[in-house]
């Protein structure tokens, strides 16, 4: 089979889909690949993100990668989920097809910018090479 049964679970049944109101971080990103796009909501307490949703104009693959990268986040700390990689992801729904993995990107940029956003608003001091760096990028169509 293409997609593992993961993977089909996660695209059938995301979970935490949806915005969060007064969020303390938001990340949105586009995939150049395709154009899908894909936006990434936190909610953050003491350094742990309490809760997190997505709202993705994405495929399916990118609906159950973001599906699980929400899970793998939720309740962590922040530097936890700087560190979750694409792969990370990937992994843990048992693999995606190898035209697939780009979709799995989307996911990771996007917690991640919303992670930006959250030190940004809060004027937290942050290492830039953690981050794509937007402004020379020519490749994001959000811009
Ligand atoms: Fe665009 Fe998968 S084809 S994110």
């Amino acid at each position: 089979m293409l997609y593992s049964e993961k993977v089909m679970d996660h695209f059938q049944n995301p979970r935490n889909v949806g915005k969060i109101e007064n969020a303390d971080g938001i990340g949105e990103v586009g995939n150049a690949v395709c154009g899908d796009i894909m936006k990434v909501y936190i909610k953050v307490d003491c350094g742990i993100i309490t809760d997190v949703k997505f709202n993705t104009f994405g495929c399916g693959s990118a609906i159950a990668t973001s599906s699980m990268a929400t899970e793998m986040i939720k309740g962590k700390k922040i530097e936890d989920a700087l560190a979750l990689t694409n792969k990370a992801v990937v992994e843990a729904l048992d693999g995606l097809p190898a035209h697939k993995i780009h979709c799995s990107v989307l996911a990771e940029e996007a917690v991640k910018a919303a992670v930006k956003d959250y030190y940004d608003k809060n004027g937290i001091a942050y290492d830039k090479s953690l981050f794509p760096d937007c402004e020379s990028c020519e490749e994001c169509h959000l811009k």
